[in-house]
């Protein structure tokens, strides 16, 4: 199957995904869970839950389990979007082709609806302990054949990596990761920013959450941690160049083909990798961090056709 044909049918699976896990709209709180689906189900691209489940694939993962963390990590993403665009942050009026949640629903709603979605990720996510079963020593009065504890242990090692990567869906969103760079951000705009404190915004405001995706799913499909230390460098080289792609679009694109307003970044008076290096220079360091993340995905075993491919497209993406 030609690389875009699949790319859509991943979407629609995550489409279906999201769907599935979203709160119903009702009670008291309706209005907050109309405002979270607003601008989930306003599409995007959907890239973090697509890298989740490609990676999970690509290292023989097969168990539905996965999904509510792929749920998860595009509530996380959304979230992180409506705070965002708030007046005390960006300030912008339009995301995914839509007027953002503040101007919608009012900034009291818009900030509450960004904190039901993080809420709301990790109360997903738990839900894929109850998708295994109960490791059978809980019930198990008798002895245990060869095979019982066979079972015990597949079931127990479940257990752990699910473990692992809430670690990394709490951790990567935070204070050491997200939020860090989006707090760095803020802070030092109208400052004449280093290399190095340029760096440490993209690779927290943007790098961790793409950093949690693939990670998860490599630690759910039970990946050794040779092959985790790999993926996290493929991943942060898919995280600086995601970033300073978005800041040359938003010199470069057009409002119809983001979805969302260009010039931001100049609005707001941001220091970026685009107004520091200029346009042309951003271009190949986004097509040279891509290009060393394939290389280091070539050395893994297994099936790394999609994925190669999705990076490559993501360098001359268009929104
Ligand atoms: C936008 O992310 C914010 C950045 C981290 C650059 P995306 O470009 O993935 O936005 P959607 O999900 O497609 O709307
Ligand atoms: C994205 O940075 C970072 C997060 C949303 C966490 P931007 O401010 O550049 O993202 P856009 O351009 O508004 O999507
Ligand atoms: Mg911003
Ligand atoms: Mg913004
Ligand atoms: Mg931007």
């Amino acid at each position: 199957m030609e690389f875009e044909q699949q790319m859509v049918k991943k979407v629609e699976y995550v489409e279906q995904v999201i769907k599935a896990y979203m709160p119903d709209e009702a009670g008291l709180q309706k209005t907050v869970i109309d405002a979270m689906d607003y601008t989930m189900s306003a599409g995007g691209k959907r890239i973090r839950p697509v890298l989740m489940q490609s990676v999970y694939e690509l290292f023989g993962g097969e168990e539905e389990y996965v999904e509510p963390f792929m749920a998860a990590i595009e509530m996380i993403h959304t979230y992180s979007l409506i705070h965002d665009d708030l007046p005390a942050l960006d300030n912008d009026d339009y995301r995914r082709g839509r007027k953002t949640a503040h101007i919608v629903y009012g900034e009291a709603m818009a900030i509450l609806a960004g904190d039901s979605l993080l809420n709301y990720a990790y109360e997903t996510a738990a839900k894929a302990f109850s998708m295994v079963a109960e490791p059978i020593c809980m019930e198990e009065k008798g002895v245990l054949d060869e095979d019982k504890i066979k079972l015990l242990l597949e079931e127990v090692n479940v257990r752990r990596s699910m473990e692992r990567a809430m670690s990394v869906l709490t951790t990567k969103p935070g204070i050491y990761g997200m939020i860090g760079g989006q707090v760095a951000d803020v802070e030092l705009t109208g400052s004449r920013l280093s290399e190095e404190q340029l760096t440490y915004i993209y690779e927290n405001k943007t790098g961790a959450l793409i950093e949690a995706s693939m990670l998860i799913g490599a630690i759910l499909a039970g990946a050794k941690d040779t092959e985790l230390d790999k993926v996290f460098k493929i991943a942060s080289n898919v995280g600086m160049a995601f970033q300073i792609q978005d800041d040359i679009l938003d010199e470069t694109a057009t409002f119809e083909e983001l979805g969302k307003p260009v010039h931001s970044d100049e609005k707001n008076e941001k220091v970026t990798y685009v107004t520091i290096h200029g346009i042309d220079e951003s271009k190949k360091v986004v097509e040279r961090l891509s290009k060393e993340a394939c290389s280091l995905l070539e050395t893994i075993e297994g099936d790394c056709t999609f994925l190669k491919e999705l990076i490559l497209y993501l360098i001359h993406r268009k929104n």
